[in-house]
């Protein structure tokens, strides 16, 4: 089965054509130069980079599709043209939501679209679930395998959320713990823009905290680590990493730049190693998933592997970088399981963005 999907829930333009859980076809246009100098993402920006880049970034990903059919066929040859394309697609999928209005929009219009010209199917997904499914990608080697055991903990660490979820069975989810404020990923982008370190923060946190000489010098506190409810908590972190150095020149910040990145980085890991030991205790499941942007982070790799090691337990990653940010490739798979498990409304026409979608 082969799936087209998009995706344009906040500053990257996705696109990935997937054939179930591998992936044929995966372009992704990042915004990041257009936010940088802001220090974050702006919506008004977001929207008409979208609008720009959308029609590109679809061709390119059909004409990608196309090269991988002719190169696996010989018998015949496939013309490069979209409607070619569209005539081995079986279905559309797009982010539905969680995200940015505006950015959502682009996304869904350019789905309809496609799908009223080629009489395909749309599959709305949601993000979170994308992010889930991003660690049931296959590798070059063929893994994972697909004997999925369910129940699985999904950890979801990204610059927008910050997730435990109950992964019930395919397209089956519970959300047992979330942040009530920051997600981890924002908390760090935070820090490292006072530090002046642009955004995003975490890859050059991470790079700064590996050269760090003291991974905790300045124990900043793991807020709600004491209780045992799987929620989570980081602006008040924030505060008290502003507080520590704002009255610290330039100069003396930069001399210990990798120790507050590394001390700033341990607290958000930290707090998320004791709450997913507490969310195996509470279920007693030890198979995890983890996915989003901040899973990329080679330290909270090595935590949470340490982590379900002591429970006997295993963790599955998504198996290649890109598919730890935000991409189209792990929406296709999404809508892939929901389209093989049943779980979608095919009468359902009338898609619109959902920018506080649930889990559900
Ligand atoms: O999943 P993602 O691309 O977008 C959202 O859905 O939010 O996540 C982006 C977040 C940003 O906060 C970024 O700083 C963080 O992921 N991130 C990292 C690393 N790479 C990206 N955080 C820590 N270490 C990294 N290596
Ligand atoms: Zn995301």
């Amino acid at each position: 089965m082969n799936i087209f999907a998009i995706d344009t829930s906040c500053d990257e333009t996705a696109c990935a054509i997937v054939k179930g859980r591998r992936v044929i076809s995966n372009t992704i246009y990042s915004q990041i130069l257009i936010h940088k100098k802001w220090g974050g993402v702006v919506p008004s920006l977001a929207k008409r980079a979208h609008e720009e880049k959308i029609d590109i970034v679809v061709h390119s990903t059909l004409e990608k599709f196309i090269r991988f059919l002719n190169l696996h066929n010989k018998n015949y040859h496939i013309e490069n043209t979209p409607k070619e394309a569209f005539h081995y697609i079986d279905a559309i999928a797009v982010t539905q939501g969680p995200g940015l209005a505006v950015a959502l929009e682009v996304g869904i219009k350019k789905a309809k679209e496609l799908s009223n010209q080629y009489h395909k199917p749309v599959i709305p997904v949601n993000h979170l679930e994308g992010h889930i499914y991003s660690s049931f990608v296959q590798n070059s080697k063929g893994n994972p395998s697909a004997d999925f055991f369910f129940p699985y903990l999904s950890l979801i660490i990204s610059g927008g959320h910050t997730s435990i979820v109950l992964f019930k069975n395919h397209c089956t989810y519970e959300v047992i713990g979330e942040t009530i404020d920051d997600a981890a990923g924002e908390a760090i982008d935070k820090a490292a823009k006072m530090l002046n370190l642009g955004y995003p923060g975490g890859p050059v946190i991470e790079r700064l905290a590996e050269g760090a000489l003291q991974r905790d010098r300045y124990h900043f506190p793991r807020p709600m680590i004491k209780t045992d409810t799987l929620n989570f908590s980081f602006s008040g972190l924030k505060t008290s990493f502003y507080y520590r150095i704002k009255n610290m020149s330039d100069e003396q910040k930069h001399i210990m730049l990798k120790e507050f990145a590394s001390s700033f980085q341990e607290a958000v890991f930290d707090t998320v190693i004791k709450k997913t030991n507490i969310a195996i205790k509470k279920t007693g499941i030890t198979r995890l998933i983890a996915g989003g942007g901040v899973i990329a982070n080679r330290r909270l790799r090595y935590e949470l592997t340490s982590l379900v090691k002591k429970f006997k337990g295993n963790i599955l990653f998504p198996p290649y970088k890109y598919l730890t940010g935000d991409n189209a490739a792990m929406i296709a798979v999404a809508a892939y399981y929901r389209l093989l498990t049943n779980k979608f409304d095919k009468k359902n026409t009338a898609i619109d963005r959902i920018p506080r979608m649930l889990l559900t």
